[in-house]
């Protein structure tokens, strides 16, 4: 079976192929365009900028996607693209086209749950593991720009929410501290760049939520206790005036806060539920620390780790193909008249009696 998936959420339009066959589920061509340089100037992303760009982009993608797996339309199996969560203008854009395809092909759609495309995203990649099913039973960290949850994976369309963001997502919280120290859009690679060359005990900054029951995170303090810190250390507290030092410390600082809820309340989730494999996904799992930190967790709690690779961390379309792929062969297809939804939910918490 053969998979195309589009991705269009926010600001990267991604076209990729898979082929799942019984020797497993090959990538036959992953494509990103990154708007990440237009939006940069403006500090973030630009709803009205970034759906005229995958409207202008988008239909070459599918082209060169098509011709990179030496595919047509008639020989792919379904056609899936995200639906949301994400920028309703945007995500019409790739939703519209693959219903178009889908429906000029004469083959089915399927509306995909980005967050469900990075939850099981890391078992695209599983080498030698291709006869289990998937998804295998799991607890599952999506921390994403948008989005902080723990879930517990049962199988597919299974997921029980454990703990969430309360406020701002961990990506979130990484672009907006980056925002108040100036540096450049998105912040999370640039404050993990910085943190490498910082020290992270300079600064006390605080880890809400750490020493709470339950596995809520929360990231909004941090931000005000950034603000505090460049404040004792500049007057005015203008970023601009901070020594490369300092700004490395602050960085590091922030990164250990963010890691430590993160691990702290992955740890909890895994001894909770008793499971014994963790995945991992969306592009604040790119972050360097965030990983080691991970790998030394279940190796001490005797867990398996899947991380994906840097580049399958980051918005792409190979995981929503994926996620495609594993609704088709449940024949899970969506109606042509599916509409896109900014927020759903993917899961929600297990109702106690
Ligand atoms: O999953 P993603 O590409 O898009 C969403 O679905 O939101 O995640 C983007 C987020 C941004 O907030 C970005 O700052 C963060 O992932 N990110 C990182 C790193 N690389 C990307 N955060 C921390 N460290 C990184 N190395
Ligand atoms: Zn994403």
């Amino acid at each position: 079976m053969r998979v195309l998936g589009i991705e269009s959420s926010c600001d990267e339009t991604a076209v990729a192929v898979l082929e799942d066959s019984p020797a497993g589920v090959r990538v036959l061509c992953s494509l990103v365009s990154t708007q990440i340089p237009m939006h940069r100037l403006y500090g973030g992303v630009i709803p009205e900028l970034a759906s005229r760009n995958h409207s202008g982009r988008l239909p070459s993608l599918l082209q060169e996607a098509l011709e990179q797996s030496n595919c047509t339309p008639e020989n792919i199996d379904a056609f899936a693209a995200t639906g949301g969560p994400g920028l309703v203008a945007a995500l019409l854009v790739g939703h519209t086209a693959a219903k178009a395809i889908a429906l000029a092909a004469g083959k089915p759609f399927i509306s995909v749950n980005h967050l469900e495309g990075h939850l099981l995203s890391p078992f695209l990649f599983r080498e030698g593991r291709e006869n289990e099913p998937t998804p295998l039973p799991h607890v599952g960290l999506v921390v994403s720009g948008g989005h902080s949850l723990l879930l517990h994976v049962k199988g597919l369309d299974d997921y029980e929410l454990m703990g969430r963001s309360r406020d701002d997502a961990a990506g979130e919280a990484f672009d907006k501290v980056a925002r108040m120290l100036d540096l450049p859009y998105p912040g999370g690679p640039e404050i993990d760049k910085r943190a490498e060359r910082g020290d992270a005990q300079r600064f006390n900054l605080p880890r809400p939520m750490l020493h709470e029951s339950g596995y809520d995170f929360s990231f909004s303090g941090l931000k005000t206790s950034v603000l505090h810190t460049l404040a004792k250390l500049i007057p005015g507290g203008d970023p601009h005036g901070l020594d490369e030092q300092s700004l490395c410390d602050l960085c590091a600082g922030v990164r250990a806060a963010i890691v430590d809820v993160l691990v702290h309340k992955t740890r909890l989730a895994l001894r909770h539920t008793g499971l014994r494999l963790l995945a991992v996904s969306g592009g604040v799992s790119c972050n360097s620390s965030l990983r080691v930190r991970l790998r030394e967790m279940c190796e001490r709690e005797g867990v398996e780790l899947l991380l994906p690779p840097p580049e399958l961390t980051t918005d792409n379309a190979a995981m929503i193909a994926f996620a495609g792929l594993l609704r088709a062969k449940a024949g899970k297809f969506s109606s042509l008249e599916t509409p896109v939804d900014p927020n759903p939910q993917l899961a929600g918490f297990a109702t106690r009696s």
